[in-house]
């Protein structure tokens, strides 16, 4: 194997073991892929990830507070305008909550137009004697359980492109063409959400942002300031796929770097987090922002030179590190992990995902996570940094702007036998709108105090 030293390039990861890649039955039809994708336009530009990245570099200090959310694994079947527009409009409400009450600056961030590839515990699935291929998202193959569905299919790596650009040219159009403008506020919050008490907080809010905006416009400031007028939107998925990420990225005719453009910023699971594994190899050379989740049962050692690996110049914003420890752990695992990480000196965005280590079976059967348990492991977190005197920077979420079933608690106080009323995910169970809208405004009590 060769060494860290040695030069990299945009396959070098493929010296390195990679794990969860699909089986694909024929090579030269993926190659025969991957050279259309490697044609294609970018879906995300250098420029874009480099202001992403100064804006991390706020969260990292604490002058700004990372919002990451979306669905688990988005699937071509959901991609549609209202869709879209749902998810867009909850990460702005929730957004909105955070700057306003939370009193900082929000970094907005989808899983989005990008998250089709899921790791899997398995490579395969057996039922009734039948075992297929397990399903690995949509841009691998289907999650029906017939062995033409599960067998993986390259030309899908192409339709996620298609997928991933039309869902960002709505992204684009929504921000950019007044949807996103801080005059529409009100307009954002849903109709079933509006009555809920949570619905009524943020109608409240709303009104007074409005009035604000009114009394500038009043005084002669103009509320067409981009500030007001625009929003910004950026992209993320878990880096999985390497042959797609790797035909996704380009030099950037600036700066001559390299830029993965599939995204604006892409992050590496806790299953492919391995320091001489192809995914750490993938993205220590990309100058895209860089996630990696983190789970109970980390090495010390391990994180210290994964984070050399990933961030050599210990740029601020180029890494963020997402902890997923589950409420019964993040105590002890967090707070050893912060010392350590401070001792060090790194410059670190320290993102916390809530809904990872917190999901169990229901009564139902349905495969769920308690509303309280995620608030709880967010609390823990801010604790943690408190006491150890780092910075939280930011959450990560698994969320949608329906009114889904697939988390238990929250204000409705969804129970296990409610969860089928509207079970949607194809993988994670979600927080729904107005669950994500309840666990903001706690966070914005957390975040000004
Ligand atoms: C995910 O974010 O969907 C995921 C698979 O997370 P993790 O790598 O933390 O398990
Ligand atoms: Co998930």
């Amino acid at each position: 194997m060769p060494n860290r030293e040695s030069n990299w390039s945009k396959n070098s990861w493929k010296n390195f073991p990679a794990l969860q890649q699909p089986t694909w039955p024929d090579e030269q039809a993926v190659e025969r892929v991957l050279e259309d994708l490697a044609l294609l336009p970018p879906l995300v530009f250098a420029g874009e990830i480099r202001s992403l990245k100064q804006q991390l570099a706020q969260a990292s200090r604490g002058e700004a507070f990372l919002l990451q959310g979306g669905d688990c694994s988005e699937n071509f079947s959901q991609i549609t305008a209202p869709n879209i527009r749902e998810t867009l409009k909850v990460l702005l409400q929730m957004a909105v909550v955070l700057t306003y009450a939370g009193g900082k600056p929000v970094i907005k961030m989808g899983r989005i137009a990008g998250q089709f590839a899921k790791p899997r515990s398995s490579d395969t699935e057996t039922i009734d004697g039948l075992t297929l291929p397990s399903y690995r998202g949509d841009m691998v193959n289907r999650a029906e359980f017939t062995p033409e569905a599960r067998t993986p299919n390259p030309k899908y790596m192409l339709k996620g492109y298609n997928m991933a650009a039309s869902t960002l040219n709505l992204l684009r159009a929504f921000t950019r063409g007044g949807f996103g403008s801080l005059q529409r506020v009100q307009a954002w919050n849903q109709e079933f959400v509006a009555n809920s008490p949570m619905g009524r907080s943020y109608d409240r809010m709303a009104k007074q942002i409005s009035q604000a905006i009114k009394f500038m416009e009043t005084i002669g400031i103009s509320a067409e300031a981009p500030q007001i007028n625009q929003t910004e939107l950026f992209t993320s998925h878990e880096a999985l796929l390497l042959q797609y990420e790797e035909a996704m990225t380009r030099v950037d005719s600036i700066t001559g770097d390299w830029y993965d453009c599939s995204a604006h910023m892409l992050w590496i699971g806790e299953r492919t987090r391995q320091v001489k594994g192809a995914h750490v190899e993938f993205l220590r050379g990309v100058h895209n922002p860089v996630g990696v989740k983190i789970g109970p049962s980390y090495d010390l050692d391990d994180i210290k030179r994964l984070v050399q690996v990933l961030n050599p110049a210990n740029e601020p914003g180029r890494l963020t590190l997402i902890t997923r420890f589950g409420l019964k752990k993040v105590e002890k695992a967090l707070s050893l992990l912060l010392r350590e990480m401070k001792r060090e000196g790194f410059n670190i965005v320290w993102s916390c995902d809530p809904m990872h280590a917190n999901t169990y079976t229901a009564s139902s059967g349905h495969k769920t996570r308690n509303f309280n348990d995620i608030l709880s492991e967010i609390t823990c977190f801010f604790e943690a940094h408190w006491s150890e005197g780092t910075v939280p920077g930011g959450v990560h979420f698994e969320m949608t702007g329906n009114d889904v079933t697939e988390c238990t608690g929250g204000a409705h106080n969804i129970l296990d036998e409610q969860l089928s009323a509207n079970y949607l995910t194809t993988c994670d169970p979600r927080l729904n709108a107005e669950q994500s809208l309840e666990v903001a405004f706690q966070i914005a009590d957390m975040i000004r105090s």
